[in-house]
This record gives C-alpha cells, structure tokens and sequence, in this order.
C-alpha cells in the first residue's frame, strides 16, 4: 500500500490511530499544527519508526499540503485535524470554521488533483444535534443533521462539503461519525480526564447541570479498529455510524469513576449549565456491524479502569497539558475552590 496521509495525529484519537497503523507496519505521513490538544509526547513510542514521518503545519497551508502529496504517494487521506473542543467553539467559532470547513475542503481539493483512492473524513454524532429524551430512537446514518453548538455546526459543514465532492466530483470520500471516545491521552479538559485529573488531585469536580445529561460512549482503541474497517472494507460515498451502544449519565460516570478511585462524592461540585447543553446522544451502529462486521471489543468497566491507571502513571503528562496555553482557559472556566 502507498502511505496514509493523516491530518491531526498528534491529537487523542489522531494518535491512537498513528500508533496502531505504525505497528501494523502502513506507512504513515503525519500532519499536525500541534495545538492545545496537539502533543507530540503522545507518539513517543513510535516517533523513530521507520514508516513515520512527522510534519509540523496546518491543513489550511495548501502549499504545504500539496508539497506532500508531491513529495509522497499518497493513496488514502484520514482528516482528523479539527477544533474539537465545544466549550472553546461557545466561546469563540472562527478557528473552527477555518480548519473544520475551509481546512476539509483545502485537503480534498489537493488530493482531488492526486487521484487518491480513499478519503475518510472523521466526524461525530454531534452533527445529529441531541435526542430528547431516553425514549426517543437513537441517531442513524439517515438522521438529520440539526448541530447545536458552533463545534458541531462546523462538522457537520464539513460532513455536507464531503458529500458534495463525491456527488459533484465522484471524490471517493467516506464520512465516519462515532460517539464520545475516551482514553489515554484525551486532553484533560474534556469529561472524563477532567474527573480522573481533578480526583487524583482531590481537587473539586465540576458538573454541568442537573448531571442528567446522557452521553454514549466508546473506548478509544474501539474507535479505531472501526476505522480500520472502513478504510479497509467501506463503500465510497457512504456514512458510517461508530458507537458501542453504552449510554450513561453523566452523574452515573462521575460516581462511578470516584468509587473506582475511592475518592468522596463530596468533591462533586454542581456548575451552570453549559449554552445550549445538549441531552441525550444515543448511535445506532447496526450499520457498520451489518455491513463491516464491527464490533467493539472492549468492556466499559474495564477499559475505563484502564483509563484511570493510565492517568495515574502519566499524571506528569496530564500537568503539562494544563501548565501550558491551557492554564488561562482552565482558570477561566474552572473558578472554584481547589
Ligand atoms: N473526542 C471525541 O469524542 C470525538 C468523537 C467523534 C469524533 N471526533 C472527531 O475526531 C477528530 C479528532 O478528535 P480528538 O478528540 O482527537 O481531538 P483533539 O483536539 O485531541 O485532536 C485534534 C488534533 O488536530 C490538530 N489540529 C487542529 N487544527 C489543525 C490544523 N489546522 N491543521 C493541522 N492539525 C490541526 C490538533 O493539533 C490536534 O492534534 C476530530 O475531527 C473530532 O471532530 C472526536
């Protein structure tokens, strides 16, 4: 196979995915603006490997992008590249707009031009907005797309700009559209490394709400190997739902999370709620388990224990994370006693 052009892999599931393509002995150029969230400390053990290579830049850069496809043959793109973040996108959407549309369109265009044979833009269930309520059917590939806050509005433009290139362009473009992921080197502003961060701390816990927010979550390496069976086995110009069928409250995980790491419920701390908070997300995956033969192997349990150990022995990661362009926002937005 030629190499994998991946964008964002510097990030918590970018990474995840370099790691496992590398060990799998694909080739692997890696292209990452290393923002916030951007790390290369979460690819340490593969950084020497010989089908790696690392660039430092932004998808929006066309000169820089179409420098590599011509300097390496490139047959399948993975655009993880993106703002990620909701609470930033709330307080801000410019620089989401930019690398989630502008930065999608940038890649396709090129690699338009360099007859690749895959493109796999990675999106998410947010771009189907929130279920109502725990009765209502959960979120398929033919559901509407109705974003609720600017981080998901901005995918799901870049969800609409893919499906166009294919319809106009025959561009071979498969959009994939997994649940919340959680795991190792998720960037602690994020729910569930924030709780385990702030408990090993015994520092105050803050919780959005009423707590009853559901969120349908995915253990990170799931998310992957799902990857790896679309770019392997999925049909051009088709959505693929991702998703382990394991929706919980967002209270539930929190308790569940402390009385794993044996820390009191007292450090939970009730916060306003965020803008526009949405309910409930609950994904379908019967597709990609019919058509791909995908199924999540991991138990939620144990995959978040494994989770909590992880941060434990990388609690020195999860500092740097908040001592650098992080510490302004977390102090900004996490005003409470520590
Ligand atoms: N985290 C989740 O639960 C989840 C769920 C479904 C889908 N997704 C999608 O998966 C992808 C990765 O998410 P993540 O959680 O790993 O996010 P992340 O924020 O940890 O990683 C994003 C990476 O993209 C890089 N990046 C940002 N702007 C860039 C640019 N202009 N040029 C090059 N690189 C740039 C960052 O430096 C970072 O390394 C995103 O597209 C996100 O929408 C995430």
């Amino acid at each position: 196979m030629d190499n994998i052009f991946v964008t964002g892999g510097a990030g918590f599931i970018g990474s995840s995915f370099v790691r496992n393509a590398v060990k799998r002995d694909l080739k692997i150029i890696n292209l990452d603006i290393l923002n916030y969230a951007g790390n290369l400390k979460n690819l340490n053990d593969i950084e020497d490997k010989k089908n790696y290579v690392f660039i430092k830049g932004d998808i929006c850069d066309e000169g820089l992008v179409e420098s590599i496809f011509k300097k390496y043959k490139i047959s399948i793109v993975v655009n993880f590249a993106a703002e990620s973040h909701v609470d930033r996108s709330i307080m801000g959407s410019n620089g989401f707009i930019k690398t989630n549309i502008l930065g999608t369109g940038i890649l396709m265009d090129i690699a338009r031009k360099y007859n690749i044979d895959r493109f796999l833009q990675i999106s998410t269930d947010e771009v189907y907005g929130d279920l109502e309520n725990e009765l209502a059917e959960r979120f398929t590939e033919k559901s509407q797309i109705y974003p609720s806050n600017p981080y998901a509005a901005s995918k799901a433009g870049a969800d609409m700009l893919v499906g166009s290139y294919y319809r106009t362009h025959k561009f071979p473009a498969i959009i994939s559209r997994c649940s919340n992921n959680f795991g190792p080197y998720q960037f602690p502003e994020k729910f569930i490394p924030l709780i385990i961060y702030r408990a090993l701390k015994n520092k105050s816990i803050p919780l959005y709400g009423d707590g009853l927010n559901i969120r349908d979550w995915i253990f990170v390496e799931d998310h992957v190997e799902a990857l790896f069976s679309i770019i392997e086995n999925g049909k051009i110009g088709e959505i693929y739902n991702i998703g382990s069928e394991n929706e919980i409250r967002n209270i539930d995980i929190l308790k569940m999370i402390l009385k794993i790491m044996n820390k009191n419920e007292s450090l939970i701390e009730y916060v306003k709620d965020r803008k526009g908070h949405d309910r409930r997300y609950g994904i379908d995956p019967s597709k990609i388990r019919k058509e791909l033969n995908f199924e999540s192997k991991h138990i939620f349990e144990i995959a978040i224990e494994k989770t909590i150990q992880w941060y434990k022995d990388n609690i020195k990661w999860a500092e740097e994370c908040i001592d650098g362009s992080y510490r302004d926002y977390y102090n900004n937005n996490y005003k409470m006693k520590e």
